[in-house]
């Protein structure tokens, strides 16, 4: 049967690298119908919003959904709905992708690009589990109001509102335990149980699914914590589940553990595994319409469509072979170069996996 892809290259770097990776995806002779609609700033220039309802509803329509980045600096002065970010806030929620995977590998080719001693990071492999559709992030209400009491009173004060409910946090949690349970068996929550109640509840619930999972070894951090172990002994880590914004921020620390967060891919899931898959860098404004761009990361990203959303297994291996091997022949955009290797472009990159591929 066929299967529907919707790319949405957004903003910045977002259309060279989705050229690349629409390439390789169509090299793999499969029966797929691939379909392009604007996001971000981009849709936001053509239709007036960065999520426009015929984008929203090829999304919707989609087995899958690739997704460069989305953002810029002339779209931060507009008022927050109408900003790029809202388009990816937006297809999370509509869609219900509330799993989100952040995978922190590295290249044992790139082990120089790390900021930190090869001895620390190398043979580095974690999985950061990231509850993608809650917390802080969706939590109402929010805004701006007048304090009534206390000694800021009749001040003008902004407010979020985090809390998860029970469901929320069992769903990720058998998310994460299944995915320990298939890897080295190690989950670490990271929470504040310390200081909020919304993280002493989401421990609980941790506890309690726990109890399914005799295989696992299930074990707690906190968020200040975790942010300096990762950093200290990283491979202490196999598989981390956290709520969306401690995942927001350690992911981003995560990847940079690899030296290239130009290599590094996600898929943001459902729980009818219908998925969208994005780099894990953003879209790169400066470097734009430059042919500077890695598109690894985006290229990975459609190895695990493949795996998570269209089940061809065989197919991500390919891909993920086939980048393997361009690292192996020392090519290397400008973000991940380093003296003897041959620096190329982004389109000679995406050319470069075509031929791997064959
Ligand atoms: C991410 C990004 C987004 C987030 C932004 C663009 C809204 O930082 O995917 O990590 O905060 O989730
Ligand atoms: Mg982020």
């Amino acid at each position: 049967m066929t299967k529907k892809i919707a790319i949405l290259p957004g903003d910045g770097i977002g259309p060279e690298i989705a050229e690349q990776a629409a390439r390789v995806l169509g090299a793999l002779g499969l029966d797929l119908e691939m379909k392009t609609a604007p996001v971000g700033g981009a849709a936001y220039d053509q239709h007036g919003h960065p999520l426009p309802p015929s984008t929203l509803k090829l999304a919707q329509e989609s087995d899958a959904i690739l997704f460069g980045a989305v953002g810029d600096w002339k779209y931060d002065s507009l008022e927050r709905a109408l900003r790029p970010e809202q388009a990816i806030l937006g297809l999370r929620k509509a869609l219900g992708l509330f799993a989100n995977f952040r995978p922190a590998i590295l290249y044992p080719q790139l082990a120089n690009a790390s900021s930190l001693k090869p001895e620390i990071v190398s043979g580095l492999d974690i999985l950061i589990v990231r509850e993608l559709t809650g917390d802080i992030y969706f939590g109402q209400p929010r805004g701006v109001r007048e304090v009534a009491d206390g000694p800021f009173k009749g001040e003008r004060q902004g407010f979020d509102t985090m809390h998860y409910a029970e469901s929320e946090v069992r769903r990720i949690a058998h998310v994460a335990f299944q995915a320990a349970a298939k890897r080295k068996g190690r989950l670490c929550s990271v929470d504040k149980a310390n200081v909020l109640e919304t993280s002493q509840f989401w421990r609980d619930i941790m506890i309690d699914v726990a109890k399914e999972y005799p295989n696992v070894e299930l074990s707690h951090m906190y968020v200040d914590n975790a942010a300096m172990q990762l950093v200290r002994d990283p491979k202490a880590f196999d598989v981390v589940v956290t709520g969306n914004l401690f995942g927001d921020i350690l992911s981003d620390e995560a990847a940079m553990l690899t030296g290239s967060i130009g290599m590094l891919p996600s898929a943001s899931l459902n729980a009818s595994n219908q998925g969208l898959y994005e780099p894990s860098h953003g879209s790169a404004p400066d470097i734009a319409g430059q042919d500077k761009a890695n598109p690894l990361a985006m290229i990975l990203s459609t190895a695990m469509m493949l795996r998570y959303s269209l089940d061809l297994p065989e197919q991500a291996l390919r891909i993920e072979a086939a980048v393997q091997k361009v690292l192996e022949q020392g090519l290397r955009t400008p973000d991940i170069h380093e003296a003897g290797s041959e620096l190329v472009g982004t389109t000679q990159m995406g050319g470069a996996v075509l031929k791997a591929l064959a």
